[in-house]
């Protein structure tokens, strides 16, 4: 397996968001609503050593919406407030800064008590790459702020973007890595965009998703790909690959002589399921993490 947990990433990230930690009241973190657990760091408590936290899931939008709504409990019942998101479009940005003062609202109350006007909230969104943290600052912020964020070995001043007169953001957001300790982690995050497909080789990661949507998803996949039937059995590859031929053959997918070419088939079907053309979809949910627990 090609992926792993790339350590020296994880140690430089770690010190820069504790860095960072001494400046702000607030962390949001950022986690992908179709993957909660895979996009998320494993250490993340650790990290953020007991600072108030928001977990916002983003891209809601393209997530399974009543698994989302499990995600939340799974998440509320270890006392972690939540809220689903969708960056791109707006939807539920504006409910940030109230759960944000809701999480610093004993200190505001103190603030007043002391007769001090309370000041602006400092918050840093935090994240592993492509969850939407660009996306989600330039929103908040209501322009486009350069992201640097990604690009090792650029440094710059640390600068606040005024987000109205209640909250304050750090313009660079804290950069997390996922761990693929388990190899479907890794699949989740190739299925979903969150790694791109030079790291696991685009065919396995079509099946992976196939299998998946199979076992969870088969309404959607017939009427997406206008397939009759599907195999009863996700598990067994040899069906898998039949559905992804007949995927490969409906959308053109072909090589000289009619033979299915397969890495345009599991593309196309990696860029419809992307671009949520199959509708809301999930890869994990809470159940299936306690079966595994
Ligand atoms: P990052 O800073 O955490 O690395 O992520 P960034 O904001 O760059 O977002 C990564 C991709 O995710 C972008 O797509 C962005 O438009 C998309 N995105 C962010 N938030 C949402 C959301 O709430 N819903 C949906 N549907 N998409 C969202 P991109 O520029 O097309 O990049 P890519 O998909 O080609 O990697």
């Amino acid at each position: 397996m090609a992926i792993q947990w790339f350590p020296g990433h994880m140690t430089r990230a770690r010190r820069q968001i504790q860095e960072k930690l001494k400046l702000i009241d607030v962390v949001i973190e950022l986690l992908d609503a179709r993957i909660p657990l895979s996009s998320r760091n494993p250490m993340i408590d650790e990290i953020l050593q007991g600072k108030p936290r928001l977990i916002v899931l983003n891209k809601a939008d393209l997530a399974d919406p009543e698994v989302t709504a499990q995600w939340q409990r799974y998440f509320e019942q270890d006392g972690l407030r939540t809220l689903p998101i969708d960056a791109n479009s707006g939807y539920q940005v504006n409910q940030i800064i109230p759960r944000c003062k809701e999480l610093w609202a004993d200190k505001i109350e103190a603030q007043l008590r002391k007769g001090i006007n309370p000041r602006a909230i400092r918050a840093l969104i935090v994240g592993i790459p492509n969850v939407g943290k660009s996306t989600l600052i330039n929103r908040l912020a209501g322009k486009r702020i350069a992201a640097v964020g990604d690009k090792p070995g650029v440094t710059k001043a640390q600068q606040w973007i005024k987000v109205g007169e209640e909250m304050q953001l750090l313009d660079t957001p804290g950069i997390l890595w996922p761990k693929f300790e388990d190899q479907n982690v890794g699949f989740r995050l190739a299925a979903t965009g969150a790694i791109k497909e030079e790291i696991l080789h685009v065919d396995d990661i079509a099946l992976f998703a196939l299998r998946y949507l199979i076992e969870h998803y088969g309404d959607a996949m017939k009427e997406r790909f206008g397939l009759s039937q599907l195999p009863p059995d996700g598990t067994d590859t040899d069906e898998v690959v039949k559905v992804m031929e007949e995927i490969g053959r409906k959308r053109g997918a072909l090589l000289g002589g009619g033979r299915v070419d397969y890495e345009k088939a599991a593309l196309t079907i990696l860029r419809e399921l992307r671009a949520g053309k199959l509708g809301r979809i999930s890869f994990e949910a809470p159940e299936s993490v306690a079966a595994k627990l």
